[in-house]
């Protein structure tokens, strides 16, 4: 099952995205929880102590395995690009497990104009 929680500013998707995730890890399923937003705060949520904070890795920072993946080196704007590349061993190698639940950090947007996050996007 999958699950994708989105809406307006403030309405409390990362809270209801931390306790479902708790919830259903506690009921014994197995838990992928991925933090898509470009501020990323799931991990607080869900109250991953700092070790485990600074294992993150966000993959939208992964150039090498994004241009690998998809065709496209980030960064580079035009051309064309996989929209739908191979991904299956991503949260096995990247995602961090506290009380149940894994979690993967697409990654954050640093600032305005920093080009197309096209290619990056595409791996989730
Ligand atoms: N520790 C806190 N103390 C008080 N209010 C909080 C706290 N954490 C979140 N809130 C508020 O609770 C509401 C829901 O927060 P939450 O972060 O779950 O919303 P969100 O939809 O994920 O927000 P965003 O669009 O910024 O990602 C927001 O109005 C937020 O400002
Ligand atoms: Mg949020």
């Amino acid at each position: 099952m999958k699950i994708a929680i989105t809406g307006k500013g403030g309405v409390g998707k990362t809270t209801l995205t931390a306790l479902l995730a708790q919830a259903y890890a506690e009921t014994g399923r197995d838990v992928l929880a991925v933090d898509a937003d470009p501020s990323p705060c799931l991990a607080g949520a869900l109250g991953f102590p700092p070790e485990l904070r600074a294992q993150l890795k966000p993959i939208a920072e992964m150039d090498a395995l994004i241009e690998d993946r998809t065709g496209a080196r980030p960064g580079t704007v035009g051309g064309f690009f996989t929209l739908n590349p191979r991904v299956d061993d991503i949260p096995d190698r990247f995602s961090v497990l506290y009380r149940g639940v894994r979690l993967l950090q697409v990654g954050r947007v640093y600032l305005g104009g920093c080009g197309c996050d096209c290619p990056e996007w595409a791996m989730f």
